[in-house]
Parts: C-alpha cells; structure tokens; sequence
C-alpha cells in the first residue's frame, strides 16, 4: 500500500468513527460543490446550536478556575460582579459576534472580507484565527492532563497513596519525556475526529451528547458534596459576600474571568454563529449559553469547595487544585474511585467541547479561503496546533529550561492569548459592530428582520459602543500592570 492509499484509508475511518458518510473522500466532491454554490451546511436543530455554543464556553475555566478565583475574591460579592458584567457585557459583545457570523455566513476572516469589503478588517479575522489557534495549543496541554487523569481514575492508582505520592503522580508525570505528550496527541486526536465529522454531524452530534451528560455529572457531584460534614463552610466560602475583599482588582478579575469563559472575542463564537438557521433568536440563545456557562460555574464550585474544605485542604489556584488535591479529596469519600473517574470524565468533556470550538475557527477558514476539502483542512490545522502544543507539553519537562520573558513557554502561551489577545479581540469586536458596521445590520440580525421585538436594542449599542470597549481596556491595562 502506497503512503497516499494508507492516508486516504486513514481519513476514510476517521470518518466512519465520526458517522460522517459525507467527509468521505470520495464524496467530498459533492460537498465542495454545494459550497461553491454557496450552500452552507448549518446546526440542524437549535437544541445543537445551543449545545454547541454553551460546549464551548462551558471549559476548564468554570471547573477550576472558577471556584477558587471566585472564592478568594469575595465570594458571595464576586459572584454578584461576575454575573451582573456577564449580563452588562458578555451578552452584548456574544450577540454583536453571533450578528456578525450569522450575517456574513463566514469564517472569521471571510466576515470582514464580506462585511467590510477592502479594508483592513479582514487582519482582525486573521488575528483570531492565530489566536484560536495558540489557545488550542495550550488548552491541549491541560486537556491531555485530564485523559491521563481518567485512566488513573479508572486503574485506581490514588488508592492508598499519601498527598506526597499524589503530588509526585502528578509532577513526574508532567515532566515525564514523552508520556504527557502521548495523551496530548490523544486529545488533539480526538478533537480533529469530532471536527472532520463536520457541523452536523460532528460538532452538533457530540455537542448534543456530552453537554447533557456533563450537567448530569455535575449535579451529581454537587449534591454529593454537600451531603460532607463540613460542607457548610465550603459553601460560605463560595456564597458569602464578602465585601471588604471585593477590591477594584478583583472586580477586573471578574471581567476577566467573564470573558474568558464566555469564549467571547476569539472569533469563535462568530465562526459557529455562522451556523445558526437564519430564523433563529440570536438574544434567546445568548442568553441560554450564558445561563448555561454561570450555572456550570456555580456548580462546580459547589461540588469542589465543600469537599475541600471537609477534608481541610488549602483551596489554591489553578491546575493544582484539579490535579493535586482533588484526588485526595476523592479517597476520602464514600465510593470515592467512582466520583474521581466521574469528576474527570467531566474535566474531559468540558475540555473537548472547548477544544472543537477552538478547532473549527482554522478548518473553517482553511475550507472557505483555501478552498481545502474539509479532512484535509482538518488534518493539517490538527497537525500544525499539535506540533506548536507539542512545545508547551514539553514546557513542563524536557524543555522546562526553555524561557520567554521569564516565563516557560506554557506560561507564555497562556499569558500572551488569556491577557493580550482575548481582551484586544473583544475590544475590536466592539469597535467593529459598535462603530464601524451600519446599525440597521445589527438590528436586522438581532430582530429577524424586523420579526422580533427588541426592546433594548438602544441600550445595546451604547454599551457595545462605550461601555464595553473602555472596560475591556482596563482589563488590559490592569493584566499588563499598568493600572
Ligand atoms: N470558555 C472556555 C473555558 O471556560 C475557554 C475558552 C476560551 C475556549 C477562549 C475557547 C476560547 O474554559
């Protein structure tokens, strides 16, 4: 077998894992040609649309970024902050990309091509699409951690282990010269065979299945933490307002943490509002994925802070709290082994539907602007974020010595796409559709033409114009240490 006939039986089972008849090689033809007669396949159904927008905002940012930040910034008073800025300027920066991608029908460099024609927009499109494409190759890394994480769980390797045996599982793993980079490998693999599938048939699909059983596992662990003696105080931690914590920096950090888990500001959420059916709602699905995201967030906290706290653990931030203290959490618990595989099942679900997201934003750019046939588009942006991932795997091990700006290459990746890009892509999308796109687009997309009432309309477009811009610049300003 030649090594062509080899890649192309490899695409065709990857398809067939996927269910996808219509990426097979063979009848891709058909499917360029529908393209070319500017037939776009969309979401099916809006159950799908919304499954896949809250997928990818629902992430690793709700499940254990969420909690802790929350916690050590006033609890109760931060989660008042975060929702209201979620409400204030989340949903209004969401709906102005969900306008633009289901105006243009695009991918994110292909909507400003359209709905700025011979300007310069078309960079912003290009700047997401690195972005997206950095983000991935990071959130690879930690997404790779938790498949390993699974089957830890599920070989029972934490029974009987001291916190010091778990925290050298964890470390010597991460450093370890290949093993980290083989579930990374797994991950993107994983992501790639979802994408290939396609919108319907990949996106929607797995969309449609794994966010219902993420809500299911996620209550289940809540209510199994709050049944913990010692649970009460957890809970304080998490709900309690504590207003003398709340300082000017925490109420940014809810900004913050607002955008990034909304995965506003990538040309994400552009490229699959793009897919939305054209009679669809746009207000009433924000809404929904933002309810979706808050709520996933909340209860994550309440299913990891009480536990932490019964077993009088330190809540720190970050992986940490994930990949080193929860697996003690879990042996203390009745059937513990069985909410250890649960919670990272879980972890691996949140990360996947992010990870598609990230994925879709250069396939959908390398279909429509390249012209490639979607297996192949999705073969090479898998293999090239792999490769830039592989480097920040390696971050933690072999090529630990390795600095930017006195930062492993992980921690640069992270700062550069989290701090700067994020934050300079929502500020362009507001300056986009708030100044430079006509009005009467906005509201065509927002009102179905004139279809649906849209009472806010005014309020909107003066945040979107003002509001949101100059508080997404002090969030700029405020990681850069500037303020
Ligand atoms: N929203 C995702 C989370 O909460 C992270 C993400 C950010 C995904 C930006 C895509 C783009 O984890």
């Amino acid at each position: 077998m030649n090594s062509k006939t080899l890649l192309f039986n490899l695409l065709n089972f990857i398809a067939k894992l996927t269910g996808n008849k219509n990426c097979f090689i063979f009848t891709v033809k058909n499917r360029s040609d529908m393209h070319h007669s500017n037939h776009r396949i969309g979401f099916k159904s809006k159950f799908g649309a919304i499954a896949a927008l809250a997928g990818s905002a629902v992430g690793l940012g709700n499940i254990w970024k969420f909690p802790y930040v929350a916690g050590t910034n006033g609890g109760g008073a931060f989660l008042l902050v975060y929702i209201f800025f979620t409400i204030a300027i989340g949903l209004p920066v969401m709906l102005a990309e969900f306008s633009l991608g289901r105006r243009s029908q695009q991918n994110a460099l292909g909507t400003f091509r359209v709905l700025a024609p011979g300007t310069k927009w078309f960079l912003f499109g290009l700047l997401s699409i690195i972005a997206a494409t950095l983000i991935l190759s990071f959130y690879g890394t930690v997404s790779g951690w938790t498949l390993e994480y699974v089957w830890l769980s599920i070989s029972n390797s934490f029974h009987g282990q001291s916190a010091e045996d778990i925290n050298s599982i964890f470390t010597n793993f991460i450093s370890h010269p290949y093993k980290a980079l083989l579930w990374h490998i797994g991950f993107m693999f994983l992501t790639g065979a979802i994408i290939m599938g396609g919108v319907q048939k990949g996106i929607e699909r797995y969309s449609k299945l794994m966010m219902p059983l993420l809500f299911i596992i996620i209550i289940a662990l809540s209510i199994n933490s709050m049944t913990l003696s010692g649970s009460a105080e957890g809970l304080r931690f998490l709900f309690f307002p504590k207003l003398s914590e709340l300082t000017a920096d925490s109420i940014l950090s809810a900004l913050g943490q607002a955008f990034f888990s909304l995965s506003v500001g990538m040309g994400i959420l552009l490229t699959y509002a793009s897919y939305i059916p054209k009679n669809d709602n746009l207000t009433g699905i924000s809404l929904k994925v933002i309810i979706t995201d808050t709520l996933v967030a909340i209860l994550a906290g309440i299913a990891i802070l009480p536990a932490v706290f019964s077993f009088h653990i330190d809540p720190q931030a970050g992986p940490g709290l994930v990949f080193l203290t929860l697996p003690k959490v879990f042996q203390g618990l009745p059937a513990g082994e069985i909410w250890a595989i649960l919670f990272f099942i879980l972890l691996t679900f949140a990360a996947l539907t992010s990870a598609i997201s990230l994925l879709e934003v250069p396939v959908a750019y390398l279909v429509e602007e390249k012209k490639l046939k979607r297996p192949w588009a999705t073969v090479i942006a898998t293999l090239v974020i792999t490769c830039i991932g592989s480097f920040n795997t390696l971050s933690f091990g072999p090529l630990r010595h390795v600095q930017i700006f006195g930062m492993s290459l992980f921690d640069a990746c992270d700062y550069l796409c989290s701090n700067i890009l994020l934050p300079l892509g929502g500020i362009l999308i507001c300056i986009f559709a708030g100044w430079y796109l006509d009005k009467s687009i906005l509201y065509s997309e927002i009102s179905n033409n004139g279809s649906l009432k849209t009472r806010f309309f005014r309020l909107y477009t003066f945040i979107l114009k003002y509001i949101a811009p100059i508080c997404i610049f002090l969030i700029l300003l405020n990681v850069l240490g500037i303020i």
